[in-house]
């Protein structure tokens, strides 16, 4: 499904304009931390800072929106919780006993800019910060539990953990079909899946609402990380601010190694289709989404 020139232009305006409203909101919840160390900060701000795409927390913004009319406060932090977890997930995921990767969003990973003791450190004061924040700044408890509980489950041991310990176990493995699927839903769909159900709880979304928005939620996500695996093979470091060709050379499984380029693409346009499908009862409020859904298939970065 092609997504035409205005509108990828009008999409990407969109986007930045959320993702500059999560980096707010991110600046100014650090801040609140004042008996934070300066070196912990520094590497907080290091790679909270660099710059992520922030997709994950316009998937809150916008599905609070949709069930909602607007962005609430809640929304706003939950927004950021989500990111907080998914930035510490990558300082993680790029040390020497990880990935072993040497560049994130443009820079040195957090590990090597300062060393790998601040990293691991860094990572885990973001995971906490999330809940901390979660905890404080809702205001109606139920919703903050709510929130904290998607959270927790996706980014835990029956989540990305789970995908990121099968990713590690899978190295240098022959791989197959089904073991990929379950990398790749555990590791990242399962954080989409829970941003949209975070920002469907913001917005008071009817039970029907949040578990359409959580289907479209899961499909984006498992072709968000095909793509990533696509882009590890076709596009350029510079381009990627992440280190290209590395998943053949660590010897990941992934999905052009087990079922080639051209399948590949081909899943994940499909995966893109069956998102918008999910979204057909929402009309035409879902159109930020729809876009959503092909142009995260058609990124190239
Ligand atoms: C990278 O996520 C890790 C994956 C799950 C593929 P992003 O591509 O969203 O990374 P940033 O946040 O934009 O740096
Ligand atoms: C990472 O997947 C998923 C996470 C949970 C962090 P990758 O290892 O493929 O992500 P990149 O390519 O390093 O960004
Ligand atoms: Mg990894
Ligand atoms: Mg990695
Ligand atoms: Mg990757």
């Amino acid at each position: 499904m092609p997504l035409n020139r205005a509108i990828e232009s009008n999409f990407n305006t969109q986007l930045s304009e959320k993702a500059q409203f999560v980096n707010d909101t991110l600046s100014r919840l650090v801040a609140k931390q004042t008996d934070i160390s300066s070196d912990l900060e520094k590497a907080i701000r290091y790679t909270l800072e660099a710059g992520g795409k922030r997709v994950r927390s316009a998937l809150v913004l916008w599905c609070c929106e949709l069930v909602s009319g607007r962005v609430n406060r809640d929304a706003e932090i939950a927004a950021a919780a989500i990111e907080m977890v998914h930035t510490y997930s990558l300082v993680h995921d790029d040390l020497p006993a990880m990935d072993d990767d040497d560049f994130r969003r443009g820079l040195p990973t957090c590990h090597k800019a300062f060393d790998e003791a601040t990293a691991l450190l860094a990572g885990d004061a973001l995971l906490t910060l999330a809940f901390e924040v979660l905890a404080k700044e809702i205001d109606a408890a139920p919703i903050a539990v709510r929130l904290i509980g998607e959270l927790a489950q996706a980014a835990g041991p029956a989540g990305m953990i789970a995908g990121q310990m099968a990713d590690l176990k899978a190295e240098n493995g022959r791989g197959s079909e089904e073991i990929l699927e379950y990398i790749h839903i555990n590791k990242t769909a399962k954080m989409f899946r829970c941003a949209a159900a975070m920002g469907a709880i913001c917005g008071m979304a009817s039970d029907d609402d949040f578990d359409r928005l959580c289907e479209y939620g899961l499909k984006i996500g498992l072709g968000f990380q095909i793509a990533d695996d696509i882009l590890d093979v076709c596009a350029s470091s510079e381009h990627l601010g992440k280190t290209a060709g590395k998943d053949a050379k660590a010897g990941k499984v992934t999905y052009p190694t087990v079922v080639g380029m051209k399948k590949s693409k081909q899943l994940a346009e499909k995966l893109a289709d069956e998102a918008v499908a999910v979204l057909e009862p929402f009309g035409q409020k879902a159109d930020t989404l729809r876009n959503f859904a092909i142009a995260l298939l058609k990124r190239t970065r």
